[in-house]
């Protein structure tokens, strides 16, 4: 195309966009109206019944309109906008698809936003620039080391609602989920902990106590419920204003809240930075998981406390010394095959910080969601467990199929995980997609970890100088018979995992052409 046609076709397109945008702003008046101003956008969660609130910041200059929104998770999207008469139309840096047209009527704002699938309608609010958002930032702490709370001797397993249940979760629910952990043997297989994730905080009581929502009627006999099955409860906050549902966070209330969960009989707290981006900078980060570290230290009750902050400012340089047991390493993991991957190459850096009480966190477990084949799940599991990681099941328990359960509850790969040498992994070759990798375990013993990244059959041959051995495969739960060479050709998106004596000594890898 050349450039006039292009010069054209780009001014027919923004007539195009700018009519529509008119003609969605079915009140234009011709008074001029100034869109500059803090738009609060505030409305009931039908979820649960709390209050959410979100903010736009507008400053218009001529006809346009520049700003940005604040979303409780952190993101702080800019706003481009065009304003003419009192009709504002605007849309959001990286999602262009949808459009925003709003008519300014005084201090409101009512606008329509025209999504690609659907419309819908947010009523905000004028307040004026400048006017306090949120709380202050806490007083934030010399930095120290946390006394360490003696938990997560080895990686923590348990389940938790995100992955699965996302923001709607509720009492009811996570009793059913205690009883179906028990009945299918996960309890048993060692997830104790049950993790209520950014589902269940209310509002602040007069006093400034933290309420749960209407879901969570009563926390504290939850708590006792969950306990007196054997089991173990977590809960989730944020140290910003916001979790990053929206939610009520803990900002300014550290201590308190602390103190709240312990009272309810809380053993486990994840604790995401979310809406913190909008009162701290990146590099508080430290000591703003240390003021909550101290708080949960002091609040008379072991508690697991998890990092939850995307591997941010290498946490796993200073993770453990802020009291953490746990910090997540990536950001959040989604139920597919390439998130998988690109989790399991970022934790090849980073492995050795891994140490008894405090472990790297590549993210909860999807092995059960439905957006993998069983045997990526098989896989997925397997690195995790090949990594130490904490095993936090993801799933909905109570209707897990039999080959979730079959995978959540393989007790040989569960030994690796929690196996008490915590050595790192050593990768002993890669050919393109196909890696090779060995850990030392306790007893004298090793794990070699096969897995195939790629989209087609890769093959390897592993060779030992020693005559006939036994090795135990972890996955067909059978001996395997070895004579020097053992050859092994992986479907892909397939592991093989093997178990056997140190004193075999360690493979040479040898890629040979897959056969098919
Ligand atoms: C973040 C975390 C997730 C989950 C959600 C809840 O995205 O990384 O694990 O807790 O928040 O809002």
């Amino acid at each position: 195309m050349n450039s006039v046609a292009l010069t054209i076709g780009l001014l027919i397109l923004s007539l195009f966009s700018s009519m529509t945008a008119r003609a969605d702003c079915s009140n234009v008046s011709d008074v001029p109206t100034s869109a500059t101003g803090l738009w609060l956008w505030s409305r009931v969660n039908s979820n649960d019944g709390t209050t959410l609130v979100t903010y736009f910041e507008m400053l218009q200059d001529g006809e346009r309109v520049d700003g940005h929104v604040e979303y409780s998770w952190g993101g702080a999207p800019h706003i481009e906008g065009r304003m003419q008469g009192n009709c504002l139309s605007f849309r959001l840096e990286g999602d262009l698809g949808t459009l925003y047209t709003g008519v300014i009527d005084g201090t409101k704002m009512s606008v329509t936003v025209h999504g690609p699938k659907e419309t819908s309608q947010m009523e905000l609010v004028r307040l004026p620039l400048g006017s306090p958002k949120y709380g202050s930032p806490a007083t934030l702490p010399e930095l120290s080391s946390v006394a360490s709370n003696e938990l997560a001797s080895t990686p923590p397993m348990g389940w938790n609602a995100w992955n699965h249940f996302h923001d709607y979760l509720d009492d009811k629910t996570v009793r059913e989920i205690v009883q179906s952990m028990i009945s299918s043997g996960m309890r048993d297989a060692g997830y104790v902990y049950v993790n209520i994730d950014d589902e269940w905080s209310g509002e602040r009581d007069i006093t400034g106590q933290i309420q749960s929502n209407r879901n969570f009627p009563d926390m504290k006999r939850l708590a006792e419920y969950v306990h007196s099955n054997g089991m173990k409860i977590g809960l989730y906050s944020s140290p910003g204003p916001q979790t990053c549902e929206g939610h009520l966070g803990s900002l300014g209330h550290e201590s308190a809240d602390a103190l709240v969960y312990a009272s309810w009989g809380i053993d486990y707290l994840k604790y995401d930075w979310c809406s913190a981006a909008f009162v701290y900078s990146d590099s508080d980060m430290r000591q703003v998981y240390q003021r909550m570290g101290t708080a949960l230290r002091n609040a008379g009750r072991p508690i697991v406390y998890s990092l939850c902050q995307y591997g941010k400012e290498d946490v796993w340089k200073w993770g453990g010394l802020v009291g953490g047991n746990l910090w997540r390493t990536t950001p959040d993991i989604q139920d597919k095959w390439s998130s998988v991957q690109s989790i399991w190459d970022a934790q090849k850096s980073i492995l050795r910080f891994n140490k008894p009480g405090g472990w790297n966190d590549p993210d909860m477990l999807e092995v059960g969601n439905g957006g993998m084949s069983e045997d990526e799940y098989r896989a997925h599991f397997t690195l995790w467990a090949f990594l130490a990681a904490p095993l936090i099941a993801g799933n909905d328990p109570r209707t897990m199929s039999k080959s979730a359960l079959d995978i959540l509850t393989n007790k040989d790969v569960i030994a690796i995980d929690q196996d008490s040498l915590v050595s790192a992994p050593q990768e002993l070759g890669r050919s393109k997609g196909l890696e090779v990798w060995l850990r030392e375990l306790s007893n004298n013993e090793i794990a070699i970890l096969l897995v195939n990244f790629d989209d087609v059959h890769e093959r390897a041959e592993l060779v030992w100088d020693s005559p006939r051995f036994n090795a135990r495969d972890l996955w067909r739960h059978e001996a395997v018979t070895i004579d020097k060479n053992y050859d092994v050709e992986l479907v892909p998106h397939t592991v093989k995992l093997l178990r056997m004596s140190r004193s075999i000594g360690v493979p040479r890898v040898v890629f040979q052409k897959a056969g098919k």
